[in-house]
């Protein structure tokens, strides 16, 4: 090569090499229809082959819930378009444009194919290698006296950590509306102190997958019905214990001044323990309805996740579970309602229609109990918000945002647009 070449061949290797075009090797590497491919920003890519030969990319994460798309299947939605089915609750992301029936929009990447190189659009650096994931979690199987309580009987916390410990969700259920009553009425003064269990305790028979093992069959559309409220059981059994969890882990919090929460914190939380055991009260007896019950399927704990990640920080507690998931929740229900109201369940749409107005109240108490501890201690509160987000939530923000919703809930766009993914 004499110099000439190899000034053009260096020139032409630098232009690739600062292009968005990221290389994930030989075709042949790709036989399996969904590949998982892991993105340096945490927003991982599923790679697509089709059985003609052709390749597509997307967000991995199902912008519904999360759930694992690249174990999901492609089916054809009779308009010769393709699209990834997620596995959790059968939401359709077409191939080509990455919008769903639903009316949800997940992120597409352009892939081209170079002399048997497969090539994706994106800015992130790429990598086939599994970030290691986190190990099973065993769930909690402490009983109240393992748990190191300082609190007596007629306190918040010796009720919230025996609450927290209780596997049966119906006897959580029934424990949580006896101590809303009795804090309520006077009859628990004190919020006292415990250390709460790492894990709540849940029933043996129920079987807990972790986040991207539960892939569910088809069914009718009754059985997919089954399947969506038996997964919002799921998650209001998990916020139950959330809520119980921040009141006894941060039972004795203090302010940079000294002081320590007020007592209206404690008794928002409450009330809001109260909201998710009658909303998990609502969905289970309308599992039962339709003729099923719950623990008859899978479920997962992705939710305690976010818990352990947020257990030694108030501020990301809140910001992660209260003002990004419980937020997430109000964004994804108008889709969630029309499908029940598509296949003319009135009953479950009203129970949905319930639990979307307390939701909004549990996203405006995040917003409120975190505004107050930044101003107390002089923190900036968007950008304070901003950097947790970051720190502890993997990804991006992801519209459609409910932007009514968050808004009825004090959340305008400028706590959740800064965090969603620049456009390339
Ligand atoms: S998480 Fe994908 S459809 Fe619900
Ligand atoms: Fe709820
Ligand atoms: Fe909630």
């Amino acid at each position: 090569m004499d110099c000439f070449e190899e000034d053009l061949v260096n020139a032409l290797r630098e232009i690739v090499n600062s292009s968005n075009w990221q290389c994930l090797g030989k075709k042949s590497n790709f036989k399996s229809q969904c590949t998982k491919v892991y993105s340096e920003d945490g927003e991982h890519i599923v790679l697509i082959r089709t059985e003609d030969d052709r390749f597509w990319a997307m967000d991995s994460s199902c912008p519904h819930e999360g759930g694992p798309l690249d174990l999901g299947d492609i089916e054809d939605l009779g308009n010769g378009k393709l699209a990834l089915i997620c596995p959790w609750h059968h939401f359709d992301f077409c191939l080509d444009t990455g919008e769903s029936s639903t009316g949800l929009q997940n992120q597409i990447y352009e892939v081209r194919v170079v002399q048997d190189n497969v090539y994706i659009n994106t800015q992130n650096a790429l990598s086939l290698c599994p970030i290691p994931e986190i190990n099973t979690v065993s769930l909690g199987k402490e009983s109240l006296e393992d748990v190191k309580s300082t609190s007596t009987e007629d306190t918040l916390c010796y009720w919230a950590t025996k609450i927290l410990c209780t596997p049966d969700p119906k006897d959580k259920v029934m424990l949580t509306q006896e101590v809303l009553e009795r804090w309520n009425s006077g009859k628990i003064t004190e919020v006292g102190q415990a250390a709460p269990p790492a894990q709540p305790s849940r029933k043996d028979s129920l079987t807990v997958l972790e986040p991207g093992k539960i892939k569910r069959g088809k069914g009718g559309t009754q059985a997919s019905r089954i399947a969506l409220l038996h997964s919002l059981a799921n998650i209001e059994q998990w916020a139950i214990d959330l809520s119980w969890d921040i009141i006894a882990r941060f039972s004795s919090f203090t302010l940079s001044s000294g002081e320590p929460l007020p007592r209206q914190f404690f008794s928002d939380f409450v009330k809001v323990a109260g909201d998710e055991a009658k909303h998990y009260l609502l969905l289970e007896r309308r599992i039962t309805e339709l003729g099923s019950y719950f623990g008859a399927l899978p479920v997962h704990n992705g939710l305690w996740q976010s818990a352990t990640d947020t257990s030694q920080d108030l501020l990301a507690r809140l910001a992660i579970v209260h003002m990004v998931h419980e937020a997430r929740g109000l964004d994804v229900h108008p889709q969630t309602l029309s499908r029940f109201a598509a296949q003319d369940d009135m009953s479950s749409v009203k129970v949905l229609e319930v639990i979307y107005s307390d939701e909004i109240t549990h996203v405006a108490a995040g917003l409120k109990w975190f505004t107050y501890i930044c101003s107390e201690e002089g923190r900036e509160c968007l950008s304070t918000f901003h950097e947790l987000v970051k720190q502890h939530f993997k990804g991006y923000l992801k519209p459609p945002f409910n932007t009514e919703g968050r808004k009825t809930a004090g959340m305008t766009e400028e706590w959740y647009v800064p965090l969603v993914k620049p456009s390339s």
